[in-house]
């Protein structure tokens, strides 16, 4: 088709122009490293199809910029109660405020990666895809929303682009020029044969409770072996990690549905099968209730309570009713049921992998990966619920068991590039995690810069992870300087933020000298307080107001002088 034009052209010699550009921008937002590994697939996959691609993070990204873009493409992750992750807020508020350009030209899709069991599921890919709209840009395809399983979505809306960025091109339905991508092609880790979609299957070298007799926490320090994967990690990495459901909670949903636990059920789409109770233990969610499961659980049941729930305009009562629930309560007050074995694990979600901050360097220990997992119990409308992975882990994991793991590239998280850079670390409870690679890291190497690490939890004496080896780095000059509050030893609540407002002043001389400043740990509360903590620290020393102030950090983040790994 294209020769066909060109010849044309030639006889009325004037060039023909294509209907579509060969440029293409991609932009992603991405907290733990997902959307940006896909833009990156994305990225050579246009671009062996002969299209021009620019790929690039949102907040490297400038945005005056915009107006030239003729196509757009854009991959954005959702975090916490649907916020925009951190590299992505900038030009979020950009594109909302008055400065955003009319975009008549713009050709867009939105690739949005999120979590059904959230309310705000994947709120930020729809707030672009709204947005870009508004502006006045074309959809090149409808957005696509994926849930925690998104290679097969992901795969489906890349061929969509594709072709209809080649069909613009070429200013006709003609067929895509573009290699079709498959699920599997999208999952695929370049570095080992090992990935999300083909774990390594890592054997317990140690499992240890971390805190002392008497403590109302247990947290465990997990050793893997990774000998035999080539897999490797640098600090700030997570290991994604499959666990098994509660063979107890299987069993009371077995009993609950009135089956036999040998029934036969497919594990997957891919045609694997064996008994329901492996299925719910290895390959099913069945700790979570999503709105979608209910609303299809709804076509299973003989129960109008459940019909009634699941019918438009009962978002207030089935998300309440969700939440903290499971499967077995589901099980248990909607029944009658009408589903068979088969259609029942039609409705679950697949058992997704569980991320992990990984707390070990890999250069100080060869082909071992450290874990800091606090065991989650608590009770919740009337049961003891558990941790699916933190209570596997905890109670079922012992040296010599393997474990399915896979390596997840964080690049949202990493020292600075100079060994000579100060950092200052603020990761109370498991937040600490990666704060211990970071250090063995920079102990092995020798790296020269300063290092002030930020630790809190709640009692001194039970509760102090890793003590003993932050103790050694202090004294061996390693870690420069420590500041610990527990918050349960004395009358008064004190938190890390405490500690960071009375050393406000160092503080402030370190951020001024260039330190880096890394946060890790619980984002509703901790990570929230800390960052107007530095806030408060930078208005205060710097004499500046608070807007200011804010500005200054903000800098630092669109310069990732300030990373946050926040869950
Ligand atoms: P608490 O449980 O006594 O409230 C690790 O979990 C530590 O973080 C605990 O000492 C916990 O204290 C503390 N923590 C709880 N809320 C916090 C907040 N908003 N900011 C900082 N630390 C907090």
């Amino acid at each position: 088709l294209s020769a066909a034009l060109a010849v044309a052209g030639e006889a009325l010699s004037a060039p023909v122009q294509p209907a579509g550009s060969r440029e293409v921008t991609i932009l992603f937002g991405s907290q733990t490293g997902n959307s940006q590994r896909l833009s990156g697939k994305l990225a050579s996959l246009l671009t062996d199809s002969g299209f021009q691609v620019t790929l690039s993070a949102m907040n490297k990204f400038k945005p005056n910029g915009l107006k030239k873009v003729e196509n757009l493409l854009i991959i954005a992750s959702t975090h916490g109660e649907g916020e925009p992750p951190d590299n992505a807020i900038s030009f979020h508020e950009f594109l909302y405020s008055k400065r955003a350009p009319q975009l008549d030209e713009l050709y867009f899709s939105v690739l949005s990666l999120g979590d059904t069991s959230y309310e705000f599921f994947c709120q930020t890919g729809k707030d672009f895809d709204v947005r870009l709209e508004e502006l006045g840009g074309k959809r090149l395809t409808p957005r696509m929303d994926c849930d925690l399983d998104y290679d097969e979505p992901a795969a489906e809306w890349f061929n969509q682009v594709a072709a209809a960025l080649s069909e613009r091109l070429n200013g006709s339905t003609a067929a895509p020029q573009t290699a079709a991508v498959s699920a599997a092609g999208i999952a695929t880790a370049t570095e080992s044969e090992y990935s999300r979609t083909n774990p390594f299957h890592a054997e317990v070298l140690a499992n240890i409770n971390l805190n002392g007799r008497g403590s109302d926490r247990e947290t465990r320090h997990l050793e893997l072996s990774l000998d035999g994967s080539s897999l490797q990690y640098e600090p700030g990495d997570c290991l994604g990690l499959f666990p098994e459901n509660h063979p107890r909670l299987v069993d009371e949903l077995i009993q609950a549905l009135g089956w036999s636990a040998d029934e036969k059920v497919p594990f997957n789409k891919k045609g694997e099968e064996g008994s329901l109770r492996e299925a719910l233990l290895k390959h099913y969610e069945i700790t979570v209730l999503t709105k979608p499961l209910l609303e299809q659980a709804a076509k299973l049941s003989a129960n109008s309570g459940l019909q009634e729930l699941a019918a438009p305009g009962k978002e207030k009562e089935l998300k309440d009713y969700i939440n903290g629930r499971d499967l077995l309560d589901l099980a248990q007050d909607f029944a009658p049921w009408n589903w068979t074995p088969a259609a029942f694990v039609g409705i679950l979600r697949k058992l997704p992998a569980r991320l992990y901050s990984i707390a070990s360097s890999f250069q100080a220990n060869p082909d071992e990966v450290h874990l800091t997992i606090r065991a989650v119990r608590y009770e919740a409308n009337g049961r003891e619920r558990y941790g699916v992975c933190s209570i596997h882990t905890a109670e079922r994991l012992e040296p010599g068991d393997t474990v399915p793991i896979y390596i997840q590239n964080n690049p949202n998280f990493k020292l600075p590039t100079s060994a000579e850079t100060p950092i200052i670390m603020i990761g109370p409870g498991t937040g600490v995690a990666p704060f211990r690679a970071f250090m063995e890291e920079r102990e092995e190497s020798g790296a020269e810069g300063k290092s002030w690490l930020f630790y809190g939890d709640r009692h001194f004496v039970t509760d102090f992870l890793y003590q003993t080896d932050w103790q050694r780095m202090l004294k061996d000059g390693v870690l420069t300087k420590l500041d610990v509050a527990f918050s349960r030893d004395s009358e008064e609540k004190v938190y890390v933020q405490h500690r960071i407002l009375e050393q406000a002043a160092e503080l402030y001389e370190w951020l001024q000298a260039g330190a880096h400043v890394y946060v890790c740990g619980d984002e509703k509360h901790m990570a929230h307080d800390v960052h107007s903590a530095l806030i408060t620290v930078i208005e205060q020393e710097g004499g500046i107001s608070r807007e200011k102030a804010e500005a200054y950090l903000a800098d630092m983040q669109q310069q990732q002088r300030y990373q946050r790994d926040v869950y």
